[in-house]
């Protein structure tokens, strides 16, 4: 049993004070007692410890313990145990400061409640920025996949169905997040909805079972909407609250709603972009084609031949596209070339030489303005430089030409030596690769050379499977490798046309 000196040590001043001024105020036969660590200690002009057994057969007494319950009792039944109206208005300031206090924990536990779901919404909201990222190229549908759970969970929802997740893309399957649902209540909600799209919170039950389905409890349905444009709808299916939706879980789904509706369209407007890039490369490509039909598909087969040697080379997924294009656009300048020079099917004179010299400079001049394709441009003007510096049209040197460029100037001599023309043969392929061999360190970077020469079965089946003149809409949009079953030997040597320079000016 808890003794008096140890209940005065452990009785704080302030409940002391306090019980003691109840003491006070209480009629003489009233004893008033404290409640400390389950035991009970009546309050006297010295602390009495009383036995358990003995509070029951206490006279009618004040139970004073930090417990509102017990605050509130004491109100309730100041006056069987005779306090007075003197006493009453004491003992309700106790209860209600009890009541207040036990009201203002309820309010702390509810704003901790609220605060702990702002949070989760918060950090729900910033993963979902996160992924709006429209560089990573992940598509609305992709990221409604990642965050639905997530989504229905924030709701308070049993199931979340999303219907539709696009502006322009009305053909995806309902997508269902946390508990599944039938197909033929999904199929129920969809004649359910609206036509007019605005936000729904219906929490009758028993309307929404005849309307809906036997076990539809709640629905809160939110449009996805892009401007006027209604491409779907979120639809959170029986709260898990006893309260139902509300507010709170309607804003959430709006906002995510909203945030999605604008992805989606960025994401259509940055396709749009992409497609009008890869149209005028197409355009270009086929207007070198027309220039000079000698040389039919000569872009095409260095485009594809300088990505395969980039990829070679471990470089990423971007620059080997970037290389790729660059390889495409490489002779641009030759639509300036006039055409007398440039279909001349015989040897160039050195003025005719000096002239086709000019198309990387005239090819830099017709890209540079646009800056979708500024990563194609040092391709385009560096070209024909050399590694000894002996090249056009700046004479740089070493690695001061750009990779691109002296990637691409690999793949284009190599075309340009083994592809054949109307006016004669290729070379045969182990004249070319002796060539290469031979010039590398002093005309093309020895690196790309020694990729080139290690891996050149896997080139020489990348270089003849495109050896045509048509680029398709996939090769620009999404080259792949060529499978390691389709490598063919490179032929054996066909008969040997004139020979050719290996720095080309025709390449
Ligand atoms: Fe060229």
């Amino acid at each position: 049993m808890l003794s008096a000196e140890e209940a005065s040590r452990t009785i704080s001043p302030h409940t002391l004070l306090q019980a003691r001024r109840l003491r006070d105020a209480l009629p003489g036969d009233l004893a008033v007692l404290i409640e400390i660590n389950g035991e009970w200690v009546q309050v006297d002009k010295t602390l009495q410890a009383i036995a358990g057994d003995e509070v029951g057969r206490m006279p009618p007494c004040v139970r004073f313990s930090t417990g509102p319950q017990e605050a509130i009792e004491i109100r309730r039944s100041a006056s069987r145990y005779g306090a007075d109206r003197s006493t009453l208005p004491i003992l309700t300031l106790l209860a209600d400061a009890h009541e207040q206090l036990n009201l203002t924990m309820e309010q702390l536990d509810t704003l901790a409640d609220q605060t702990s779901h702002w949070l989760e919404e918060s950090c729900f909201l910033r993963r979902l920025a996160c992924m709006l990222d429209l560089t990573n190229g992940q598509d609305t549908e992709s990221i409604l996949d990642q965050i639905g759970d997530d989504l229905c969970t924030l709701c308070s929802a049993q199931s979340l169905v999303a219907l539709g997740s696009s502006p322009r893309d009305d053909t995806q399957p309902p997508r269902t997040f946390g508990h599944p649902l039938e197909p033929a209540t999904i199929e129920a909600i969809l004649r359910w909805l609206p036509a007019s799209p605005s936000t729904i919170i219906r929490n009758n039950r028993q309307e929404l079972a005849k309307e809906i389905a036997p076990d539809t409890e709640s629905i809160l349905a939110v449009p996805l909407a892009y401007g006027d444009q209604c491409f779907g709808w979120f639809v959170a299916v029986n709260s898990r609250s006893p309260d139902g939706f509300g507010t709170v879980e309607a804003t959430l789904l709006e906002t995510t709603a909203s945030v999605l509706g604008v992805h989606a369209n960025n994401l259509h407007l940055l396709r749009e972009q992409e497609q009008f890039l890869i149209d005028m490369v197409q355009a270009l490509v086929s207007a070198i084609d027309a220039k000079d039909p000698y040389t039919c598909g000569h872009s095409a087969r260095v485009a594809w031949v300088a990505r395969s040697i980039a990829e070679h080379m471990g470089l990423d997924e971007a620059t080997c596209h970037n290389v790729f294009l660059a390889g495409l656009l490489h002779d641009v300048g030759k639509i300036g070339v006039e055409d007398s020079v440039l279909r001349k099917p015989g040897r160039l004179t050195d003025e005719e030489f000096e002239e086709i010299k000019k198309h990387p400079r005239v090819g830099h001049r017709i890209l540079r303005h646009l800056k979708r394709l500024a990563f194609a441009l040092p391709g385009v003007l560096y070209h024909h430089e050399r590694l000894d510096g002996k090249g056009y049209p700046d004479g740089l040197a070493g690695t001061s030409i750009p990779l691109i460029a002296r990637i691409i100037a690999v793949a284009d001599s190599f075309d340009a030596m083994a592809s054949d023309r109307p006016y004669r043969k290729g070379m045969p392929i182990e004249k070319v690769l002796a060539i290469l061999r031979s010039g590398a360190g002093s005309q093309w970077d020895p690196e790309v050379v020694d990729v080139f020469l290690k891996n050149f079965d896997s080139l020489y089946a990348v270089w003849q499977r495109h050896n045509t003149p048509q680029i398709s809409y996939e090769d620009l949009t999404s080259p792949t490798r060529i499978p390691a079953t389709e490598v063919r030997k490179p032929p054996q040597p066909q008969t040997e046309g004139p020979p050719q320079p290996a720095n080309t000016p025709l390449g």
